[in-house]
């Protein structure tokens, strides 16, 4: 028997003659399961509706035939389903509908699932459980229709499941006389959790999908295998997307030593221990600053160090088209970011979404309701999804994002000093598996790339690239064959105008307002000998910020 400590208590909504329910999920099976054994316990039959076989029972006959169109599933039990005139005791049904929200654009399935749900109410002893991937239901039901919060596995269930699939698959490599040692193996002591952590996130239908996948793959379990399942069901969710995290980590993070120093201790925070011991779990960060410094790249390079998956959502892409839409989609998200937990939710470059200016939707951006929806998540949640917003332009986020608290920290992130970009610079010739050749002075680097960004940097390790390979002989593709020249990085970075120099007035006015309000992803130069290091108009620029 499952652990169902969080699941609704289906017998006493059936006890209590509640006639229309509603589950927005994606558990389809499981749901059908904990119905049907809620129907049985209080002696009523179940049925199933869909648009494929209509209305069945759970051995798999029809209760009827032709029943695929849910007006006529609706219409027959009003008449035939329902009680008969020569009946004393009403016959009692439950009938599962799954997938009907497609019909509900019509008004007739709408009217008839309302009468459905009035009829019973007047004492048919039958009920109807609507089963529904989103989270939308048209506003003139929700007088009759009873919403039911549905979550999805959680760790323990999970982890019951994994050991029924294990016990399963042991028997099965037994019954062909192969060895289950690998298998039995690929459950044991710490990769059990990875593989629950991998499979949380996913219905029930869905782990034991992925769990026969990869047994079927390689004849054991794999955490790999089920994340990339788990990759592939997040992508189907309006607004989510699975971001593959920098396999690097923070090595592929040029500079930013204050941001890696506040990050490094806190990787500890999110596990059982710290909650034990009572610390608080980090909520979340907002990144700040420069285009193209590497904020969404930092994110990446943070879910590696955390050893976390990272969600990106896109709240613009959560916007529907009916009222309640919009919000019922980002709660869904939430709710999927919170059982995948711990993990870290981003929202890149949030203002992007958000329109205009302070959650006004007047021009098609997210309106505040729904960002609401999201600050008050943010506020109250107690699962360890960690939050990171990004943003280069603080003109157009609403203040009740920048509140005080909202965050543990506000980073603001400008563009690279010396020593940054001498860090950048190898990091990105790592990248490409190379080391750089110096055969100019490392110097003429750092003067012809002041006011560099690191995507800037890139650009220019690219170009030397490009230049490197036209000297390769014709004969050769050996990368030891034409080295990566410091010399042709400059060129390239002679011939760039960078961002500092074209948006100058933009970034001066985003480094003012930082100023007292962020932490600087930097490390801040605090004797004289480390300031006198960090000259140039770029680096005298940043020392007005972080002063
Ligand atoms: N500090 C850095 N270390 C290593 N690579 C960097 C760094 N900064 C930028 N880059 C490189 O530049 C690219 C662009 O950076 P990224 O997209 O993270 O910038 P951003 O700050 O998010 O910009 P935007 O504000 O436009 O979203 C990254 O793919 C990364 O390879
Ligand atoms: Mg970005």
């Amino acid at each position: 028997m499952m652990p169902r400590s969080k699941i609704p208590d289906i017998r006493t909504y059936i006890k209590a003659r509640f006639t229309a329910l509603w589950i927005p999920s994606i558990d389809e099976m499981r749901i059908t399961g904990v119905v049907a054994e809620a129907a049985r316990a209080e002696g009523y039959k179940v049925l199933t509706w869909d648009c494929v076989d209509g209305l069945m029972r759970l051995n798999g006959d029809a209760e009827a035939a032709s029943m695929q169109d849910p007006e006529i599933a609706l219409r027959w039990l009003r008449t035939e389903g329902g009680p008969r005139e020569d009946e004393r005791q009403p016959s009692r049904v439950i009938v599962v509908f799954r997938d009907i929200h497609r019909w509900l654009q019509s008004p007739t399935t709408v009217r008839l699932l309302r009468s459905t749900a009035q009829d019973l109410q007047a004492g048919f002893g039958m009920a109807v459980c609507l089963v529904t991937p989103d989270a939308v239901l048209p506003e003139d039901l929700t007088a009759e229709v009873t919403k039911i919060n549905w979550p999805l596995p959680g760790r323990e269930e999970v982890g019951a499941m994994l050991d029924d699939a294990g016990a399963a698959f042991v028997a099965t490599l037994q019954s062909q006389n192969d060895s289950a040692e690998d298998l039995i193996r690929s459950m044991q002591n710490g990769r059990r959790e990875k593989i629950i952590d991998a499979a949380l996130g996913l219905s029930a239908e869905q782990i034991q999908q992925a769990f026969a996948y990869s047994f079927a793959d390689n004849r054991s379990l794999n955490p790999d295998l089920i994340t990339a399942e788990k990759a592939t069901v997040i992508a189907g969710i309006k607004g989510l997307t699975w971001w593959e995290p920098d396999p690097n980590g923070m090595n592929s993070l040029g500079g930013m030593q204050e941001l890696k120093n506040w990050a490094a201790p806190r990787a500890q925070m999110f596990g059982e221990r710290a909650r034990k011991f009572g610390l608080p779990t980090p909520k979340g960060a907002l990144l700040l600053g420069v285009q193209g410094c590497g904020k969404s790249h930092a994110v990446k390079c943070l879910a590696t160090a955390w050893g976390m998956p990272l969600i990106a959502g896109d709240l613009g892409a959560m916007k529907g088209k009916y009222v309640g839409d919009s919000e019922a989609s980002i709660r869904k998200a939430l709710s999927i970011a919170e059982v995948v937990a711990p993990c870290i939710l981003m929202f890149d470059e949030i203002e992007k979404a958000l329109g205009g200016s302070a959650g006004d939707s007047g021009d098609g951006g997210v309106s505040s309701d729904q960002l609401g929806a999201v600050l008050t998540w943010l506020q109250e949640k107690t699962a360890p999804v960690f939050v990171v917003c990004t943003s280069n332009d603080i003109s157009r986020l609403p203040p009740e994002l920048l509140r005080k608290g909202r965050f543990d920290e506000i980073f603001f992130v400008d563009l690279p000093t010396y020593s940054e970009r001498a860090e950048i610079l190898s990091v990105c010739a790592k990248r490409y598996n190379r080391e750089v050749t110096t055969d100019v002075a490392v110097l003429d680097f750092l003067q012809a790339t002041d006011g560099f960004s690191g995507a800037e940097i890139q650009a220019a390790v690219e170009s030397a690239l490009l230049t490197a390979f036209g000297r390769l002989p014709a004969t050769s593709s050996d990368p030891a064959a034409s080295p990566l020249l410091l010399s042709d990085i400059i060129s390239a970075a002679n011939v760039t105008q960078p961002l500092s120099k074209t948006a100058a007035e933009k970034i001066e006015k985003l480094r003012e307002w930082a100023v007292g309000r962020t932490r600087p992803v930097a490390a801040v130069a605090t004797t004289a000998a480390q300031k006198s290091g960090e000259q140039g108009p770029a680096s005298t620029m940043r020392r007005r910020v972080i002063a």
